[in-house]
């Protein structure tokens, strides 16, 4: 039998990852939204490109959750983007309200579902979403690390003109001004990027990297990124779904792992069919600690202003 992944929210980030699942044909795809019309008509779409992609994943958009029965994994994109100025803290009592709406029904539907949560600010949804859900942890994973660390890489690429696929890169923490680019994790062919530029150039990548989401917001105007959120999460969805063991940098919920505890933040996680299979824990020196604590703590202050 086929997979079945829903994507609540058909905005650009759940209408693309739509595309990108399909078009890799991972899944078929239920593409669910409040706004009427939207989902039905962009769900159409894609499955009028399918014969074209030789792919016979089957796309469906809808506003009905009873279309939504069984879903392997659900994505929840579902919320409003940022726009120029704003941080995606701003977002926070307008996105938990809406995130209170949807996964209730997602949970009613899909018991024994994966869920992946995208919208923003994403390690405090997380958190809303994990306890609403009732879930265990290993079921509901945040979708961040990879798109910041995606970032990274590109830059790291186009600095050092070599293929992107050379290059990994690791950024912890939470999705926000205060996440933790690591660059001694972080490498081209396996050379650490800190033997092949100078200190001045790793700084100027990683600010970047932080600043990543708001450089694209204020060219938008009108909203925030999508492409390369919608290409993270179905690298996430591809792991789950194969059974990969992937090691990708997500929101998990830290059970003292990395000294935090009853908090989602950025750390290196397996991705199977379970989920989160193993969170991995690595050696930080004292000042990459430090940052993993700062940007804990401005998840933490999220939270507690939401009271999840
Ligand atoms: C970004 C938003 C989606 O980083 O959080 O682009």
């Amino acid at each position: 039998m086929r997979k079945k992944v829903t994507i609540v929210g058909s905005g650009n980030v759940g209408a693309t990852a739509a595309h990108w699942i399909a078009s890799k044909e991972l899944a078929d795809v239920v593409l669910i939204d409040i706004i009427d019309g939207v989902p039905q008509g962009k769900g159409l779409d894609l499955l009028e490109a399918m014969p074209i992609e030789k792919r016979d994943s089957h796309v469906l958009g809808t506003g009905d959750y009873a279309d939504t029965a069984n879903s392997d994994i659900v994505v929840i994109t579902a919320g409003i983007p940022r726009k120029p100025g704003m941080s995606r803290d701003d977002l926070l009592n307008t996105n938990h309200g809406i995130m209170k709406d949807v996964v209730g029904k997602v949970v009613k539907y899909s018991p024994n579902c994966i869920l992946i949560i995208v919208s923003n600010p994403l390690d405090a949804m997380a958190q809303a979403a994990y306890k609403m859900s009732g879930f265990p942890r290993e079921r509901v994973i945040g979708m961040a690390g990879v798109l910041d660390s995606a970032r990274f890489r590109a830059f790291i690429a186009e600095e050092l003109k070599v293929s992107v696929e050379n290059v990994t890169a690791f950024v912890l923490g939470g999705h926000g001004d205060t996440m933790v680019p690591l660059p001694r994790y972080s490498t081209v062919a396996g050379i650490p990027i800190t033997e092949l530029m100078n200190a001045a150039t790793v700084e100027r990548l990683v600010q970047r990297t932080r600043d990543g989401g708001a450089e694209i917001v204020k060219y938008l105007k009108t909203g925030s990124a999508y492409y390369a959120p919608s290409a993270a999460t179905t690298e996430m969805v591809e792991a789950i779904l194969k059974d990969k063991k992937k090691i990708l940098p997500c929101a998990a919920y830290l059970e003292g792992e990395y000294g935090i505890k009853g908090l989602y933040v950025g750390v290196p996680c397996k991705l199977g069919s379970k989920g989160i299979e193993k969170i991995i824990e690595i050696k930080l020196t004292a000042e990459e600690k430090a940052a993993l604590d700062k940007s804990a703590d401005a998840v933490k202050e999220l939270v507690g202003v939401i009271g999840v």
